[in-house]
């Protein structure tokens, strides 16, 4: 039996094949390619030394899918297809909406169609919106969230909560990611973003590499310690083992569970650019600018759920995770591009 892990050939999705594989499951990826390179598994195949069966198609494409099902003995599904630009999303947010939402619809129904019940899905932080407190529990309530991209994560966690409800054979983990960075050890697998970046740590690297001429900082007048935004980054290599050990609820048929994937510490942007100048003795010239529209000040997690439920901690701390972020970006100055 497989694990069919649709988005599979994108960050986070490469880091969670590589993890699977390590721990002997099989796996099948599904990915349009959208946002990311069929490179990312020729190099996958080289860490693990164990191939990768690969299907470059839609998840909106219902025939493709059931083509899918028929041909591969497909036991779980990790979901991490999706378009998760939040400046985009703004601007598109139809596609927004279809992709992520109709694409995810498409998919549970051949999935049903099939007799596969059992879902991980990608979910984010960003369903807490501004979170009514800190650190961030999983109940923590929902909030408003302040753009489409963030609307699909959260209307797709009710979607599976209704569903799950309504027929309790589906086994269902809604893994809610907080600031994933980082990169896997050898340096071979990545963040590869298109365009300039809107995330931190790649833009960070960009400056580091020197394609970018300095990082500009979104405000430093927030209730932080440095006044500079707060988030809970978590090594990718940490986001992928969750993922594994998420795979423990399905196999116990645990129904729907809601986890937090964190590390529990806060880092300011300013923290970020000092551990990252510690770890790799590379400057990141700075300024600082007005703040992002739609920013939070803080926003960390409580993790522990996730350590007493599914015996799953992060073990890499920040150091290493600018380490492992600079080793990619600088092996791989274009990132998959030669
Ligand atoms: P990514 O863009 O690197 O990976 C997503 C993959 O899905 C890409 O390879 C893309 O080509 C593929 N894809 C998109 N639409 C598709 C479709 N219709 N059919 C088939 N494939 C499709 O992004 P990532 O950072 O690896 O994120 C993975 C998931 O985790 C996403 O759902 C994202 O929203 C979620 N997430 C990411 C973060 C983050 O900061 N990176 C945080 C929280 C949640
Ligand atoms: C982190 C901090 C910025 C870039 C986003 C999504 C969220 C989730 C993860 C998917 C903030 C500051 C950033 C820069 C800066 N994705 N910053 N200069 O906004 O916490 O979360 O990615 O679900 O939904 O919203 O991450 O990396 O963009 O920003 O000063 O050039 O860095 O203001 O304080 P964010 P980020």
């Amino acid at each position: 039996m497989a694990i069919l892990v649709t988005g599979g050939a994108g960050y986070i999705g490469s880091h969670t094949v590589v993890e699977l594989q390590n721990e002997g499951y099989d796996v099948v990826v599904v990915d349009n390619l959208s946002n990311s390179s069929e490179k990312s598994l020729d190099r996958v195949e080289k860490i693990t030394g164990k191939k990768v069966k690969f299907y470059k198609a839609d998840i909106l494409d219902r025939e493709a899918l059931e083509d899918i099902f028929a041909n591969e003995k497909i036991d779980s599904c990790i979901h991490f297809a999706g378009l998760k630009s939040v400046g985009e999303s703004v601007a598109k947010p139809w596609e927004y909406y279809n992709n992520n939402i109709t694409g995810t619809l498409v998919l549970i129904d051949v999935m049903k169609n099939h007799g596969v019940k059992n879902i991980i899905f990608s979910s984010s932080a960003t369903v807490y919106g501004d979170p009514a407190f800190i650190p961030i529990t999983e109940e923590c309530p929902k909030g408003q969230c302040t753009n489409p991209y963030g609307w699909t994560k959260s209307m797709l966690e009710q979607m599976f909560i209704d569903i799950q409800k309504a027929d309790p054979e589906w086994n269902i983990v809604l893994l809610r990611y907080f600031n994933p960075i980082g990169a896997h050890k050898s340096g071979t697998i990545g963040e590869n973003p298109n365009g300039i970046p809107n995330n931190l740590m790649p833009y960070v690297t960009q400056v580091a590499v020197g394609k970018r001429a300095e990082l500009g900082v979104f405000g430093n007048d927030y209730d932080t310690h440095d006044g500079t935004g707060v988030r809970d980054y978590i090594h990718v290599v940490d986001l992928a083992r969750g993922h594994v050990k998420a795979l423990g609820k399905i196999e116990e048929k645990a129904g729907l569970k809601i986890y937090n994937l964190g590390t529990g510490n806060g880092y300011s942007v300013l923290d970020i650019v000092k551990n990252f100048e510690a770890a790799t003795g590379v400057k990141v010239p700075y300024s600082i600018k007005p703040r992002r529209p739609g920013d939070i000040a803080t926003c960390y997690s409580d993790a522990s759920k996730a350590e007493r439920e599914l015996g799953w901690k992060a073990e890499y701390d920040i150091k290493d995770m600018c380490a492992d972020s600079w080793r990619w970006q600088s092996m791989n100055p274009n990132g998959y591009e030669d």
